[in-house]
C-alpha cells in the first residue's frame, strides 16, 4: 500500500514562510513555500508529492481546512516555476561571479608576477640627488632631488601617475611617474597616505598647467616606505567631509592630516610665536606656573578636582594668581599655559582644556591696562599679516579679514545694557536686560556681531565678577574690569585691575565665601609691598576662531576636550 502523501497546512493570514512546520499549529503563509519545504525533485506534479490544505472561513464564521482550489493549483505551479527559475539564475550568477573573481585574481597575480620582474634601481650615473623638502623646492629647478612624504592625492592614469606629495614642510608638491616607475609592485600597491621616497628632477610646469609652486618633480626612482591600506580600510573611506561630528572627533588624528586642519595648526603655532615676540619686545618675562593647584581663581563650579596623594587638588582655571606673585621679582610677566574648566555645556566657544595666554603688569592704572591690551592684540595681528605663511593661511581661510584698528571701542557695561534694550536684544527668557544682569553668551554675540568690530566692554558690576577685582573709586558697586569681544566669537579676553589693599582683599574673599587660608601666598602680596596692578587672560582658541573664521574653538586646538570627550 502506497504511503499517504504528507499534508501541509497553509494560512495566508496567520502562517509564515520562514520557520513554519506546515502543521495546523504552524502553517505556511503560501502554498509555494509549503511545497518548496519538501525539496521535491522538479519532474513530478507538485500535488502528486503532497497534499496542501488551506484555511477557509465558513458562513457561520468557523474555520476549516480545505484542498487548494483549481486557481490555487495553477498559481502554485506558476509560483514554483518562477522560484525555480530564480534559483537557477542565482546559481548561474554565482558561477559567473566566481568565475569573474577567479579571472580577476589570475589577472592580478599575472600583473604582480610581471611587476615583480621590474626592479627600479637608483642610477649611479645620474647626478647625486639632493635631500630636499617641498618648501623651497623651486630653488632646485632642473636639479635632481630626493623627497620623502605622504601620498596626499593620487591619480593613476594609463601612462602616468600623478602623485601630490605632502612632506609636511608647508606646500604640497606634484610628482609625475611614468615608464618603469608605474610598472612595479609598489606602483600596483600605491595608496593614499602611504609614505614614499622618490628621486627625480624638479621642473617648472608648462604654461597654463597648475601645480603647487608652479613646479613638478619628474620621478626617476621611488619606493614605498610604509603602505597605507586599500579597500575597506582605505584612508579616503575612513575620513569623509560629511561624517557626523562624533566620528570626526574619534578620527581627529586622521583629520589633522587634512589641509584645513593643517593650516589652522600652522597658523596657531605662528600666533603663539607672535605673542611671545610681541611680549618680548616690551620686555615681559615668560614663566610657567603649575597646572596642579589647590585654590580656585574663577569660582568652584568649573573646577576639575583630583586626588593628589590623598588630598584634594584641582587642574588650574587660570595662572593669574601665580603671575601676581612674581611681579615683585620679574615685573611684567606672562605665561602661555593650559587652563581647565569643567564646563557643563557644549557650546561652540567652550572647551574643558584651553590654551590661556595671561599677563600681569605692576604699577599701572586701568587705562594703561586697556592700552596695553590693544597694543598686544594689534601687534600680534600685524605680525601675522607680515608673516608670509600666516598671511597666506589667513587669505585662504578668512579672505574677508579686516585688521582691527586702534582705538578699540570702549563700552561701559551700563551703556551695553542700554544698547541691548534699544536694539531689541532680549534675555534668554524674552525679557529686557536690566542693570546688574549678566549678559548671556547669545546676547553678547548678537551685540558684537551687530557692532562688528572689537569691543572692550568695561566696568562690570562687582557681584558678577571674581573676588580679586578692583572696585571703581567712587562707584564701588562696579569694577575696573574688561572683556574684549570679537565679532563671530564674543569674549576672547577677560581682565581687570586687581585689589591691591589687604583689607579689601579679605572683604573680597568673604563676599565670595572663599576661605582665605589656602590663599595665604596670594594675600602675602598685599602684605609685603603691595602695588596697583592688573592683568588679563586671553583664550587662544577663541582668538584663532575669530582670526580664521572657524565655526568652533574645537577646530582651533589639536585634540579638543569638552564635556564627554577626552580622547584621542
Ligand atoms: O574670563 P576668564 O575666566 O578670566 C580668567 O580666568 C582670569 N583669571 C584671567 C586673567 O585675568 N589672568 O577667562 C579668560 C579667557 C576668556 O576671555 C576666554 O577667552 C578664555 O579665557 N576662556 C575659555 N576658552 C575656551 N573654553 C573655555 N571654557 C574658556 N573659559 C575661558
Amino acid at each position: 500500500m502506497a504511503s499517504p502523501l504528507p499534508t501541509l497546512y497553509v494560512d495566508e493570514k496567520k502562517g509564515s514562510d520562514t520557520g513554519a512546520k506546515g502543521t495546523q499549529d504552524s502553517p505556511f503563509a503560501t502554498p509555494v513555500a509549503a511545497y518548496l519545504s519538501l525539496n521535491a525533485t522538479a519532474d513530478k506534479e507538485p500535488l502528486s508529492v503532497c497534499q496542501i490544505l488551506t484555511v477557509k472561513v465558513t458562513e457561520d464564521g468557523k474555520t476549516e481546512w480545505v484542498e487548494l482550489s483549481g486557481a490555487g493549483k495553477k498559481k502554485l505551479v506558476k509560483g514554483i516555476d518562477a522560484q525555480r527559475k530564480k534559483a537557477a539564475k542565482a546559481a548561474a550568477d554565482g558561477e559567473r561571479l566566481a568565475k569573474e573573481a577567479a579571472e580577476t585574481e589570475a589577472r592580478h597575480n599575472a600583473l604582480r608576477a610581471e611587476a615583480a620582474k621590474i626592479k627600479l634601481e637608483e642610477d649611479p650615473s645620474k647626478p647625486a640627488a639632493i635631500k630636499a623638502r617641498a618648501k623651497g623646492l623651486p630653488e632646485y629647478t632642473d636639479k635632481r632631488v630626493r623627497l620623502q612624504g605622504w601620498v596626499h592625492r593620487l591619480r593613476k592614469q594609463k601612462t602616468n601617475f600623478f602623485v601630490v606629495l605632502r612632506d609636511a614642510s608647508g606646500p604640497l608638491v606634484q610628482l609625475v611617474l611614468a615608464g618603469d616607475c608605474i610598472k612595479t609592485v609598489d606602483a600596483l600597491d600605491l595608496t593614499i597616505e602611504s609614505t614614499i621616497e622618490v628621486t627625480g628632477t624638479v621642473q617648472k610646469v608648462k604654461e597654463g598647467q597648475n601645480a603647487p609652486q608652479g613646479i613638478e618633480v619628474v620621478v626617476d626612482w621611488w619606493k614605498i616606505v610604509g603602505r597605507a591600506p586599500a579597500g575597506d580600510d582605505a584612508f579616503e573611506g575612513r575620513i569623509q567631509a560629511d561624517a557626523d561630528p562624533a566620528t570626526r572627533a574619534d578620527l581627529r588624528h586622521l583629520e589633522l592630516r587634512g589641509e584645513t586642519a593643517t593650516a589652522v595648526m600652522r597658523f596657531r603655532a605662528r600666533l603663539l610665536r607672535a605673542f611671545r615676540e610681541a611680549l618680548d619686545e616690551i620686555e615681559f618675562t615668560e614663566v610657567t606656573p603649575p597646572c596642579m593647584v589647590q585654590t580656585s581663581v574663577e569660582g568652584g563650579s568649573t573646577l576639575f578636582e583630583f586626588n593628589y596623594y590623598g588630598a584634594p587638588a584641582y587642574l588650574t582655571q587660570s595662572s593669574q594668581l601665580y603671575l601676581e606673585t612674581v611681579l615683585p621679582s620679574l615685573g611684567n610677566v606672562y605665561c602661555i599655559q593650559e587652563s581647565f574648566r569643567a564646563e557643563k555645556s557644549l557650546t561652540r566657544r567652550h572647551l574643558s582644556e584651553y590654551t590661556h595666554f595671561e599677563a600681569e603688569l605692576p604699577f599701572i592704572d586701568f587705562k594703561d591696562l586697556l592700552d596695553h591690551l590693544e597694543h598686544v592684540i594689534t601687534t600680534v595681528v600685524d605680525k601675522l599679516l607680515q608673516d608670509p605663511v600666516a598671511s597666506e593661511i589667513l587669505k585662504q581661510l578668512n579672505p574677508g579679514f579686516v585688521p582691527p584698528q586702534k582705538p578699540f571701542m570702549r563700552l561701559d557695561y551700563r551703556d551695553a545694557i542700554k544698547y541691548l534694550n534699544e536694539h531689541g536684544i532680549k534675555k534668554e527668557d524674552g525679557s529686557d536686560h536690566e542693570v546688574g544682569d549678566d549678559i548671556a553668551e547669545a546676547a553678547e554675540r548678537k551685540m558684537t556681531d551687530q557692532i562688528n568690530r572689537p569691543i572692550m566692554l568695561i566696568n562690570f558690576p562687582k557681584h558678577l565678577k571674581s573676588f580679586y577685582m578692583k572696585q571703581i573709586e567712587g562707584d564701588e558697586d562696579y569694577t575696573e574690569s574688561v572683556d574684549v569681544l570679537m565679532p563671530n566669537v564674543g569674549e576672547v579676553v577677560g581682565g581687570s585691575m586687581r585689589i591691591s589693599d589687604f583689607d579689601e582683599l579679605m572683604a573680597g574673599y568673604k563676599r565670595e565665601g572663599i576661605p582665605p587660608e589656602p590663599y595665604y601666598w596670594f594675600t602675602d602680596q598685599r602684605k609685603y609691598g603691595t602695588c596697583e596692578h592688573g592683568g588679563y587672560g586671553l583664550g587662544v582658541e577663541r582668538l584663532l576662531a575669530w582670526f580664521l573664521d572657524r565655526y568652533t574653538v574645537r577646530e582651533c586646538c589639536l585634540y579638543p576636550r569638552y564635556m564627554g570627550r577626552a580622547r584621542p
